[in-house]
């Protein structure tokens, strides 16, 4: 995980570690990170690809682009697509990667 651990105005990084799966992958997390920046952090830039199969990731950053989708897994086994610019991590979830269809 690349990430700023000790900043010079913020202090020290306190916040807890969150286990989440990507695309079967466990990947660990900041608790408070949307899933994009949990992503970023861990070096996966690519988030879903287009029908094209271009590749796609954060761009916006703030809900407006919808370029950051992925699917989120809900208890009940069904796939929600997400903004994950806008989607805090929680512990457990389960994320994949969308392919373009
Ligand atoms: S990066 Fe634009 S909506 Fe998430």
């Amino acid at each position: 995980m690349r990430r700023i651990e000790n900043h010079p105005v913020l202090g020290p990084d306190s916040s807890e570690d969150v286990g989440i799966t990507v695309d079967g992958r466990e990947v660990t997390a900041k608790a408070g990170d949307s899933v994009a920046v949990a992503l970023w952090a861990d070096g996966q830039k690519v988030l879903r690809r287009s029908k094209t199969g271009q590749p796609r990731g954060m761009y916006c950053g703030i809900g407006h682009c919808f370029e950051c989708r992925l699917l989120v897994t809900g208890d009940d086994g069904a796939k929600v697509s997400v903004r994950s610019c806008l989607t805090p991590v929680q512990q457990d979830m389960r994320i994949t990667t969308e392919s373009g269809e």
